[in-house]
């Protein structure tokens, strides 16, 4: 495994495995890598010959007062896990070689940029759309992997892929999981031992969501919002819920009339607990209610 910090030598690979037929994935992370990251890592090893990691805690998609002094770093850490998912270059520009001194150009997804976590992180989404197509210009992948769990995120890259005609396919990969339910996520190496069991109503609260729609019927998403913000209250004092949405997968409009939605359904939410901020969801299809 080879350790690149330039984008032109990491071109230069990337060209080089094209002209021999050999197909380059790209894993994006911010380091402090977990056993979600290494799943992605193995899904790209089975469907490509080379695989990329990146690792680069950008510093545009951090607004003012968030965590990007203290977000964790730990790259003998992450060198080992990566060596040891069989990926084949790690690639980690500095942040002058991602931005240089004077970089002008953003990219803007809009609209689906402004919902759910736009609305408490504005920015957030032009500071990950413009790294993710530098990180796509600079390792040309076939395939880039993405986990679940950032479904909004997700949404983002495929529409930006699509609208700018990138040649890279966007593969999701399942959310992994604690025992307990909670969505695996380098944010919470800040939780405590009983936050991080609190933590984990909050995949709870999203099945329910889920078989309140599904199981029961509930057309009404406030009741579900109800609810669900009492059981949150019940089993985790001291988190308090940000959103609870639901929408489609697609533009992320929420979904007005629930019993005539066909279709794939998420929920997502943010939940902080002291400086700490959770974010998950689930993704499920439904049927039209019969009448
Ligand atoms: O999901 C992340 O870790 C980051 O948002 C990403 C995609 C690596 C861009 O910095």
């Amino acid at each position: 495994m080879k350790v690149i910090k330039e984008i032109s030598a990491i071109q230069d690979i990337s060209d080089y495995y094209k002209c021999t037929g050999k197909k380059v994935a790209l894993v994006p992370t911010m380091g402090y890598l977990h056993k979600g990251h290494v799943s992605l890592m193995l899904k790209a090893k089975d469907e490509n010959e080379i695989v990329v990691v990146s690792i680069f805690v950008n510093p545009t998609q951090f607004g003012k007062g968030e965590d990007f002094d203290k977000y964790p770093r730990d790259f003998a850490r992450d060198y080992h896990i990566c060596e040891k998912a069989g990926v084949d270059y790690i690639f980690s520009p500095d942040t002058e070689e991602m931005y240089g001194k004077n970089q002008f150009t953003k990219v803007t997804v809009s609209d689906i940029s402004e919902k759910l976590e736009g609305k408490f992180r504005p920015g957030h989404f032009e500071g990950v759309a413009t790294v993710v197509i530098k990180l796509l210009n600079a390792v040309k992948p076939v395939r880039i992997y993405l986990g679940q769990k950032d479904a909004q995120q997700n949404v983002i890259i495929k529409k930006m892929i699509d609208d700018l005609n990138i040649d890279t396919e966007a593969v999701i990969c399942e959310t992994m999981r604690e025992e307990s339910g909670l969505a695996m996520s380098s944010r919470n190496a800040y939780l405590t031992k009983d936050e991080k069991n609190k933590a984990a109503v909050l995949s709870f609260i999203l099945s329910e969501g889920k078989r309140m729609i599904l199981s029961e019927n509930v057309n009404d998403i406030q009741e579900i919002q109800r609810q669900v913000t009492k059981v949150l209250k019940e089993r985790a004092p001291g988190f308090e819920l940000q959103y609870y949405e639901v929408t489609d997968n697609n533009l992320l409009n929420e979904i007005r009339d629930l019993s005539g939605y066909e279709g794939e359904i998420l929920i997502s939410l943010a939940a902080k607990t002291g400086n700490t901020r959770l974010i998950d969801n689930i993704i499920f299809q439904k049927k039209k209610t019969p009448a």
